[in-house]
This record gives C-alpha cells, sequence and structure tokens, in this order.
C-alpha cells in the first residue's frame, strides 16, 4: 500500500507532515493524527467546517470541487478558489505532498467539540 505525505499548515504558523495510506479523506487523516480540526458532520459534506486553503500551485492539481461542495464553500465568508473542503480531498498519489492550511473557522477550540462521540472515536 503506498503511503503518501500530507502537510497541514495550522493558524498558529505550526506545520505537521502527516503520513497516510491511499483512499482516506485528508479530514480523517488530520482528525486522525489528533489535530484540531472541527470537522462536525463527520465527512458528509454538510458543515464547511473542516475548511482548508490550498497554495496556488495545488490548486489545479487536486480533484475538481463537485456541485455539492461548491455549494457549501459559498457559504463561508471569504472563501475564495484555494478554498476547499478537506473531507472531499482523498489520499492518492496525486497529491502526494500536498499542503493545505487549516483555517481558523475550523479549528477545534479545547472544550468545545460539539461532535457526537462515535464521530470522535472513529
Ligand atoms: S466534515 Fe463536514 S463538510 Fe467536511
Amino acid at each position: 500500500m503506498t503511503t503518501i505525505e500530507i502537510h497541514v499548515e495550522l493558524p498558529d504558523g505550526t506545520r505537521h507532515t502527516l503520513e497516510a495510506p491511499e483512499g482516506y479523506r485528508v479530514m480523517e487523516v488530520i482528525r486522525d493524527y489528533g489535530l484540531p480540526i472541527k470537522a462536525e458532520c463527520g465527512g458528509a459534506c454538510a458543515c464547511a467546517t473542516c475548511h482548508v486553503r490550498l497554495p496556488e500551485d495545488w490548486t489545479q492539481r487536486v480533484i475538481p470541487a463537485r456541485d455539492e461542495e461548491m455549494d457549501k464553500l459559498d457559504e463561508i465568508p471569504g472563501a475564495d478558489d484555494s478554498s476547499r473542503l478537506s473531507c472531499q480531498l482523498l489520499t492518492d498519489c496525486a497529491i502526494d505532498g500536498l499542503v493545505v492550511r487549516l483555517e481558523a473557522d475550523s479549528i477545534l477550540v479545547a472544550g468545545n467539540d460539539t461532535r457526537t462521540e462515535l464521530q470522535a472515536a472513529s
């Protein structure tokens, strides 16, 4: 099984390099590494709390957003062409080395976890 790297930048300026097998959602990888991503709907493209921004050189290299994702991105103030929902990006060799910046509105604040226990445990 191929393992890829994803580089995640947090609003505080820290950068984390995560390794993941193919076939996972980028959001799941970020969450499973314990980084503070809200991802309140667990990847159902229903909450937009997994909002990330991609550097310009990556926006054309990832799979284009589907209508459902575009509709959800339209609800985020300030979202632009660099914006994606990390739950809609799948890990595959084409995105090995992907850089994403987790937006402040998607940061899970300690003591404010609104996910269900099942989501948090998955
Ligand atoms: S986790 Fe809810 S839209 Fe991505």
